[in-house]
C-alpha cells in the first residue's frame, strides 16, 4: 500500500488523504462511479445534517415562492460530509440546470467569465474547492455574484479596456473544506453558509440502510451499526466500507451482512472497530511502545513507524486527534490514556496517558 500524501486525489486536502486508503475521506475511481447512484436527489432523502437541511429548505421555499432565483450557497465540511450531493439538491429543489466546476479549474478570470458569460437565468453553478480559485478569478467573482455582472478585459496594457457585460441571475453554490481560507470579501456574499458536521451513528446507519438498499445488499440493523461504527463520522467511507463487506460477504457467505460478516470484513481490510487502520494503529503503537506514551516529536515518531512526516501529520494525526487519542502539545505527540485503552496496553506509571497525569490534557 501506498501512503504517499502526494499521491492525492482531487479532493482540496487529498494531501492529507491518501487516495487509496480504505478509511480515506476524498473519493477515489471508483468512488466516483458508485457515487452518482448512491446521491440522495432531494433535501427529503438527505439524512442527518438537520440544521443545514432546515435552514436550506427555508432559503430554497421562499425563492421559490418569490420566484426569484435562490441566495448564493456556500458549504463547508470535511470531505465525503455531502457537499457536493447537496449542490446537486439545491438544483434539483429549484428545478434549474447545473453547471460543475472547481476553484482549481479556474486558472484564469477568463475560464470563469467564460463559464459565467454561458450561464442560463435561474442555473446553478456550483464552484468546489472555492478556496483554490487565482486571486484574479476570485475578484471577477465578487462582481458576478452582487451585481450579476463581470467585466472582460479586451487588449492589453494602456489600450486595455474593460467591456461591462450583463449576466442572467444565477444561484452560486459554493463547497470548501476550508471556510477559513476564503477571504471575508467573498464570505461575505453568500447569502446563506451551511456548516457540515461530521455524522453520528445513528445517521450513518440510516445512510447504509439507504444504500444498501439501492445496491441490492441485504443488511440487518447490528450489520449497519458495525459498519456505521468504523465510518468516521463520514457516509462516503461508510458507502466504501459497505461496498467492501459486500463483497466479503458474497465470496465467503450467501451475502447477507449481519454484525459477525461486517467485523469479519473489515477485519481483513484492518480497519478496526473505531474506524482506525493500519497507519493510524502504527503510529498510536510506535508512540506508546516506543515511547512510553510521549512526548516525542512528531520527526522521531514519523521515522519509528517508516513514513514521511507530513504523511503522519496530515495522513494520520487529525482522526487520532478528533477521536481523543493522540495530543499535539508544544512539547511534541502524548498519547492520552484513551490511547492505551484503544490497544489494550497498560501505561506505565510515568507515562503520560497513566492514570493521576491526566492533568496534562487539562480541564
Ligand atoms: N446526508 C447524506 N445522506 C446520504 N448519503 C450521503 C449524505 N451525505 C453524503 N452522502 C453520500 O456520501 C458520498 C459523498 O458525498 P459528497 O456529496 O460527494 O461529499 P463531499 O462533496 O462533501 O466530499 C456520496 O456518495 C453521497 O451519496
Ligand atoms: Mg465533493
Amino acid at each position: 500500500m501506498n501512503w504517499d500524501a502526494t499521491d492525492a486525489g482531487a479532493d482540496a486536502d487529498a494531501g492529507a488523504d491518501a487516495g487509496d486508503r480504505l478509511v480515506g475521506a476524498s473519493a477515489d475511481g471508483e468512488d466516483q462511479a458508485v457515487e452518482a447512484a448512491l446521491r440522495p436527489k432531494s433535501l427529503s432523502e438527505f439524512v442527518g445534517q438537520e440544521r443545514v437541511r432546515e435552514q436550506l429548505d427555508l432559503v430554497l421555499r421562499a425563492a421559490l415562492a418569490r420566484g426569484a432565483t435562490s441566495d448564493h450557497v456556500l458549504l463547508s465540511g470535511a470531505p465525503g460530509l455531502g457537499k457536493t450531493t447537496l449542490a446537486m439538491i439545491v438544483a434539483a429543489e429549484m428545478g434549474a440546470p447545473i453547471r460543475i466546476t472547481s476553484g482549481p479549474a479556474i486558472q484564469h478570470a477568463g475560464d470563469l467569465a467564460a463559464i459565467l458569460s454561458s450561464l442560463q437565468e435561474g442555473e446553478v453553478l456550483f464552484l468546489d474547492e472555492i478556496h483554490r480559485m487565482s486571486r484574479p478569478a476570485e475578484e471577477m467573482l465578487y462582481m458576478a455574484m452582487e451585481d450579476f455582472r463581470v467585466d472582460v478585459i479586451v487588449g492589453k496594457g494602456p489600450g486595455a479596456t474593460a467591456i461591462p457585460l450583463e449576466l442572467p441571475p444565477f444561484t452560486l453554490v459554493g463547497a470548501t473544506t476550508r471556510a477559513g481560507l476564503l477571504p471575508p470579501p467573498l464570505r461575505d456574499r453568500f447569502g446563506f453558509t451551511g456548516h457540515m458536521e461530521f455524522y453520528a451513528s445513528g445517521e450513518l446507519e440510516r445512510v447504509l440502510h439507504r444504500s444498501a438498499q439501492l445496491l441490492d445488499v441485504e443488511i440487518d440493523a447490528e450489520g449497519a451499526a458495525e459498519i456505521a461504527g468504523r465510518s468516521r463520522g463520514t457516509p462516503r467511507i461508510a458507502n466504501r466500507l459497505l461496498r467492501r463487506v459486500r463483497d466479503y460477504a458474497q465470496v465467503k457467505g450467501d451475502g447477507f451482512v449481519n454484525r459477525e460478516v461486517a467485523a469479519a470484513a473489515l477485519g481483513v481490510y484492518e480497519v478496526d472497530e473505531r474506524g482506525l487502520d493500519r497507519l493510524d494503529r502504527a503510529v498510536l503503537h510506535a508512540l506508546l511502545k516506543l515511547f512510553s506514551g510521549g512526548p516525542v516529536g512528531l520527526s522521531t515518531l514519523a521515522v519509528a513507524v517508516g513514513e514521511e512526516r507530513e504523511t503522519v501529520e496530515e495522513v494520520a494525526e487529525p482522526f487520532l486527534v478528533r477521536e481523543g487519542l493522540l495530543a499535539r502539545t508544544p512539547r511534541g505527540r502524548v498519547a492520552t490514556p484513551a490511547a492505551w485503552a484503544h490497544l489494550g496496553l497498560t501505561a506505565p506509571r510515568h507515562a503520560p496517558g497513566a492514570s493521576g497525569q491526566e492533568g496534562l490534557f487539562g480541564a
